[in-house]
């Protein structure tokens, strides 16, 4: 029977992937809703190749745009968040959602109230909202398919045991380009640099937040949110060949370990499965070619970043909230280059405090959780524009 499919965020890295599995299935799948952000000519392009019924931009001003470019397709469009609601609420079997950052919120809310089935790749839903949104998904009975690699690792390697055997789960980290980088030049990192990720082409925002090993922090959060572990029962370990992605330490001492190349079809193709292994194209892991797999340690001090989200998991309320939305600027800014790469952690960790100081409570919804995202967006905003500079970063200013 064809499985019907709605990409959010399918201009993307993820959405990109996704359409290349679905492009290998085309008898099992129909992509019936595509959702973009503001790049009008690629979405209408994706949604002629799959022949979508319906594509959503979430910038109102490329609706236009939008609606030229599919003129005579029969493909009907929308803008705004209102299209991107309706895309996300359209009858499909999968909603995958791969919006980046905490713009994909709302309409990933909006499948799961819809009583869609969700491929989670979008890690800020959980990050900024996490109790809510598992809260809501238990309450409707809602599956969520962890797409993100580490994630889906982990959903693999516990078919091996019971639940109640986990004495922890591990995720492993690239590393990044900055893996072997003294802080100094670091401090110094160009926005090119910090994308060139050694292992995984994505897009922009999650390339700094592997070089910062952020996104290793946001996926602790959202690790907590799926599997229900405690911080201290999640670890992390620099793994350079992105081999391994995810491990279960069971309660007598033996681990179980998902791997595979680094390639998000996998994980993909692993969601949208529903528990069959679909066949894919590619290359193959030759572990003799490898050789080698590594393992070290986090340098706390070079990636403090890792260690600023482990410390919001921790505390709980909406310091977590407080921390994305902090990074979200912070990124930007950096891509903009108007702070330095380390200046990224020096915001974020000021944001927390003073996010520490609000003692707002865990969001309770969504809307709560994106008023915060949007006050502690402002407020870091203007707190940037005052911010005494650090050197790399007045040496961008005066360039
Ligand atoms: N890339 C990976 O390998 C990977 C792996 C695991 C998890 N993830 C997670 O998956 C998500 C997507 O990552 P990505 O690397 O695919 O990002 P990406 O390449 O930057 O793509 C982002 C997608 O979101 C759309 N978008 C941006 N702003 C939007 C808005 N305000 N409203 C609606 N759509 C918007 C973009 O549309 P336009 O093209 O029009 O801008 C694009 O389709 C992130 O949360 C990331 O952490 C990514």
């Amino acid at each position: 029977m064809t499985r019907t499919v709605t990409i959010l965020g399918a201009t993307g890295s993820v959405g990109r992937s996704t359409l290349d599995v679905v492009a290998q299935h085309r008898d099992r799948f129909r992509v019936v809703a595509v959702a973009g952000g503001s790049d009008a000519a690629a979405l209408a392009c994706c949604a002629k190749a799959v022949g979508a019924a319906f594509a959503a931009i979430a910038d109102p001003g490329a609706g236009e745009l939008l609606r030229d470019a599919l003129a005579g397709t029969g493909i009907a469009s929308g803008a705004g968040a209102a299209a991107l609601r309706e895309a996300a609420e359209r009858e499909a079997d999968i909603v995958v959602a791969a919006i980046s950052g905490a713009a994909g919120l709302g309409p990933t809310y909006a499948a799961l109230t819809a009583g869609r089935t969700i491929a989670l790749a979008n890690k800020e839903t959980l990050v900024c909202a996490g109790e809510a949104f598992m809260r809501d998904a238990r309450r409707l009975g809602a599956q969520i398919l962890p797409m993100d690699s580490e994630h889906n690792a982990l959903l693999q390697a516990l078919a091996a045991g019971r639940a109640g055997d986990v004495e922890s789960m591990v995720l492993t980290a690239s590393g990044g380009p900055f893996r072997t980088w003294p802080r100094e030049r670091m401090a110094h990192a160009t926005p090119e640099e910090a994308a060139a990720h050694p292992t995984y082409a994505m897009g922009m925002k999650i390339n700094v937040d592997s070089a910062s090993l952020m996104n290793k922090g946001l996926e602790l959060i959202e690790a907590h949110h799926l599997f229900g572990l405690a911080d201290d029962r999640l670890d992390v370990v620099v793994h350079p060949q992105s081999i391994v992605h995810g491990l279960v330490r069971w309660r007598d001492g033996g681990l179980t370990a998902a791997l595979s190349l680094p390639d998000m079809r996998i994980p993909i193709a692993h969601c949208l499965g529903l528990g069959e292994r679909l066949a894919l194209a590619g290359d193959r892991l030759d572990l003799a070619r490898i050789g080698a797999l590594t393992f070290e340690p986090v340098d706390a001090t070079r990636f403090p970043c890792l260690g600023l989200a482990r410390a919001a998991l921790r505390a709980g309320g909406a310091l977590p909230t407080v921390l994305n939305a902090a990074n979200e600027v912070a990124v930007a800014a950096f891509l903009q280059r108007r702070i330095g790469f380390l200046d990224i952690s020096a915001v974020v960790e000021e944001a927390c405090l003073w996010g520490a100081s609000k003692g707002w409570p865990a969001p309770s919804s969504i809307e709560e959780a994106l008023a915060i995202d949007s006050e502690t967006r402002r407020r870091t905003a203007e707190w940037l524009r005052q911010a005494p500079l650090s050197p790399p970063h007045r040496d961008r200013r005066s360039a």
